[in-house]
């Protein structure tokens, strides 16, 4: 950031003055939630926020990672999963909801969201008494979908994603007098977002970089507000998955622009806005160094080695930043003193069970290959006996032998097998080769089904 943005981001008004609500935020729609211009949030914005919501949000513990030695840098993890909904977005909906007049408190409050912010919403309008209605989409997670239930929100499944659904829910805004909150863009849930940053330059005062998960962006936004007004020598880095990379996109444009994604096409479904909030893009335009995206098999292989490292579930949306360190894409952190926010923990046990698997493989440990044996007594027994011998465990197994081209003889066997670790597995490839020469279709090439040996 020049001298001159900092100069111009420190006069900025906080968006509650004196009278609680002035400046900035006459320019927003009090139903829609939208404004002409963007809003950009202030430091004084986010520390108010803070002291608001003080009573209502943990605040979670930072804390060091056994893992850091391994990656070679001082990590730390701030485990905002922890929240009482499972994720940091309380943050934000506590906050907006405390700064409604009071008659909006009476008629309450509506957001379209797939998961975490409904589910904060909902709890935290309970606590405070202000109906909450939220429209989901109907690919959204059924645990958040079952938990706003339980929080007693009026809940909507309706939209085939959530631009559908946003659309559904401002309507139903317009029509009740309901405030429309955006998950990610509403001003006061950027302030909300930003006390994360606060609490983290509080507990690791000399950080030097933060890393953190990018959807919307208002997290980052937020969180770039509080750090770099702290410490603006900190490094604030995004990581967007790679199938939503729409802050990338913005950036790229100048201004936030809508890409194609889809929420199911993604393990961090909580990520995947296909427009960037314009107030999120505007107030962390200036502070972030760099935004990066990462691949699904890296976002699987950080919730796996969360699991088994730190003893922490985390889904998808909240384990990115991690990811790409994990998959090496952050160089520059070695030595450094870095901070990663978990995020959320909000995940569906079975694709939980899924994401364990994808983990598995990506780190080696669960591989597959495909061989041609005899097929008379012995053959299959042969093969198996070789793999017990190296101890590797057989997880699958198929018998292919319609389709074969080579003698009637032998049978294709395809197999998935568990080994310690990558080094096993090539010590499993190299015996088969031995046995089986010009005979072993290894990883990725035994997808496909065609041997003629
Ligand atoms: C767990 C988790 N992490 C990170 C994010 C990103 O937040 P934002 O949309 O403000 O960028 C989300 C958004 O829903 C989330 O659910």
């Amino acid at each position: 950031m020049t001298e001159k943005q900092r100069l111009e981001r420190s006069s900025h008004s906080p968006l509650s003055g004196a009278d609680g609500r002035v400046n900035k935020l006459k320019n927003l729609n009090p139903i829609t939630g939208e404004s002409e211009e963007p809003i950009l949030v202030s430091f004084e914005d986010v520390s108010a926020a803070s002291y608001r919501i003080r009573k209502g949000v943990k605040k979670t513990p930072c804390e060091r990672s056994s893992m850091s030695e391994a990656l070679k840098m001082d990590l730390y993890f701030k485990k905002d999963y922890l929240q009482h909904t499972g994720s940091f977005k309380e943050r934000g909906a506590r906050n907006t909801l405390l700064m409604l007049s009071k008659e909006q408190k009476e008629k309450g409050v509506i957001a379209a969201s797939a998961g975490n912010h409904a589910l904060a919403l909902s709890y935290h309008g309970r606590d405070l008494g202000i109906p909450v209605t939220v429209v989901m989409p109907l690919n959204a997670p059924i645990m958040k979908i079952s938990a706003c239930r339980k929080h007693q929100a009026s809940v909507h499944v309706n939209g085939a994603d959530l631009i559908e659904s946003k659309e559904i829910a401002l309507k139903m805004a317009k029509a009740n007098g309901l405030a429309y909150i955006n998950g990610y863009d509403h001003p006061h849930i950027l302030s909300g977002q930003g006390t994360l940053g606060l609490e983290i330059v509080e507990e690791v005062p000399d950080l030097e970089a933060v890393v953190i998960p990018v959807g919307g962006g208002g997290l980052l936004a937020g969180v770039a507000v509080a750090v770099k007004g702290l410490r603006p020598d900190v490094q604030i880095i995004g990581v967007e998955s790679e199938r939503c990379a729409s802050f990338r996109a913005a950036m790229d444009a100048g201004h936030p622009v809508k890409i194609d994604a889809n929420q199911s096409q993604t393990l961090a479904d909580g990520l995947c806005v296909s427009k960037v909030g314009s107030n999120a893009f505007a107030t962390a335009t200036g502070l972030v160094d760099k935004v990066i995206s990462v691949s699904e098999d890296f976002i699987a292989l950080a919730i796996l080695r969360l699991i088994e490292e730190e003893k922490a579930v985390v889904e998808g949306a909240g384990v990115t930043a991690f990811a790409a360190v994990l998959a090496g894409m952050l160089p520059e952190l070695q030595d450094r003193k870095v901070v990663i926010p978990l995020c959320g923990g909000n995940i569906d046990s079975t694709v939980l069970g899924r994401c364990i698997d994808r983990g598995l493989a990506t780190d080696g440990r669960l591989c597959r290959f495909i061989v041609t044996v005899s097929d008379r007594p012995g053959g299959i027994a042969e093969l198996t006996r070789l793999l017990a011998s190296l101890g590797a465990s057989v997880k699958d197994i198929f018998h292919e032998r319609a389709w074969l081209v080579s003698s009637v003889f032998n049978v294709q066997i395809k197999v998935v097998l568990e080994v310690r670790d990558r080094e096993h597995g090539l010590q499993v490839k190299e015996a088969l080769q031995l046995q089986y020469p010009n005979n072993v279709l290894w990883g990725l090439d035994s997808g496909s089904t065609a041997s003629t040996s």
